[in-house]
């Protein structure tokens, strides 16, 4: 089947690790289901796993991709849930301790067909394009999660930290549909103003002092940004935190964590209940994600470069078919 996926590591020149062309189908464990992809989309996952970041060389190749939606061999439209739990366990889906991602030790999305416990289907909404449904998976449903962990009330404010990333603007998006006064940072004049255009409330240049404390901060920028999002909090406040993608080293501002009685909470991906609650919502507000751009999977390299480049603003989408 066709497939774009890493062939090898580079942490140098990730894009130079990329491959696109056929792979036998895998062997799968029984009760899971084939997907014809229609669309998938790239998150930073696959630039990590392009990097060796969470995929060790004796599991190359790998057919990369934790987005998409499609249509299973039965005809259903389907979106996908990425997150594959240990059949033995128990519990909430994300604290599995063997739990993986799809590309991480099964084969993932970037691919004509991919396969997944039958359990990891929700329906695709008919209002939204195949585009649109292959951008849910990951960046969204994360952004869905950290908001629900901030528990914040209507009203509130909360800093988003980056502008332009899937998981920024989902964020952006969905904050401001739950009633939540949405300040954001972005290091390009252009994408602050594109958050505007998106629903933040207000725009800062990354690292710029605000006008006032925030309730809750969403963090994911990491080691450029951890020390402006503690020193962004009123005292009680909140981060949650989901990904390190400047670095995983920055000052720790400990004694402002106690002082200021922050809660720090550590946030990845969803549960398929959470995908089904952020579903709901969309549906009624007819929010769709945000989309960068959409290549045809022969022009994967350019759409991972775009992705490398850092210059997008939404989800980078890939076509099957
Ligand atoms: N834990 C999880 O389950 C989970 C799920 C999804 C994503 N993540 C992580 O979240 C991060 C973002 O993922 P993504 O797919 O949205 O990536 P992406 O599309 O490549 O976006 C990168 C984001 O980081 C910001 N950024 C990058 N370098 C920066 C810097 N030096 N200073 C300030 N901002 C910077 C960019 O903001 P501007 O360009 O606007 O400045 C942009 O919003 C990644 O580290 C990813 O691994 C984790």
């Amino acid at each position: 089947m066709k497939a774009i996926y890493a062939a090898r590591a580079s942490m140098e020149d990730p894009i130079s690790a990329l491959e696109i062309g056929e792979l036998d189908a895998p062997t799968v464990p029984e009760g899971w289901v084939r997907v014809r992809i229609k669309s998938a989309s790239l998150n930073h996952h696959d630039l990590w796993s392009l990097k060796g970041v969470g995929l060790p060389a004796d599991r190359l190749p790998m057919i990369l991709g934790c987005d998409g939606a499609g249509i299973v061999d039965d005809g259903r439209e389907v979106v996908l849930h990425a997150v594959i739990n240990d059949p033995s366990w128990r519990g909430s889906e994300t604290l599995d301790p063997k739990r993986s991602l799809l590309s991480e030790k099964f084969p993932g999305t970037l691919s004509e067909y991919v396969y997944v416990p039958a359990a990891n289907l929700l329906p695709k909404p008919s209002y939204l394009s195949w585009d649109e449904a292959g951008s849910l998976s990951t960046a969204w449903l994360t952004a869905f999660s950290m908001l629900k962990k901030a528990a914040l009330a209507p009203g509130e404010k909360v800093l988003i930290q980056g502008a332009g990333g899937g998981l920024s603007t989902a964020l952006i998006v969905l904050a401001k549909a739950q009633g939540l006064s949405v300040w954001v940072t972005s290091r390009s004049a252009e994408k602050r103003d594109r958050a505007l255009s998106i629903g933040a409330d207000a725009v800062f240049e990354s690292g710029e002092r605000l006008p006032d404390r925030v309730d809750a901060v969403m963090e994911s920028v990491g080691q450029a940004t951890w020390q402006h999002s503690v020193r962004a909090l009123r005292p009680g406040g909140t981060i949650v935190i989901s990904g390190a993608t400047s670095g995983d080293a920055p000052p720790a501002e400990l004694t402002r964590i106690f002082f200021l009685q922050l809660r720090v909470l550590g946030s990845t991906m969803g549960s398929i209940e959470e995908f089904r609650e952020m579903l709901e919502l969309m549906e009624a507000k007819k929010i769709a994600p945000i989309i960068d751009s959409t290549y045809d999977f022969t022009e994967a390299l350019t759409a991972f470069a775009r992705m490398n480049d850092g210059e997008l603003f939404g989800k980078v989408v890939i076509r099957f078919s």
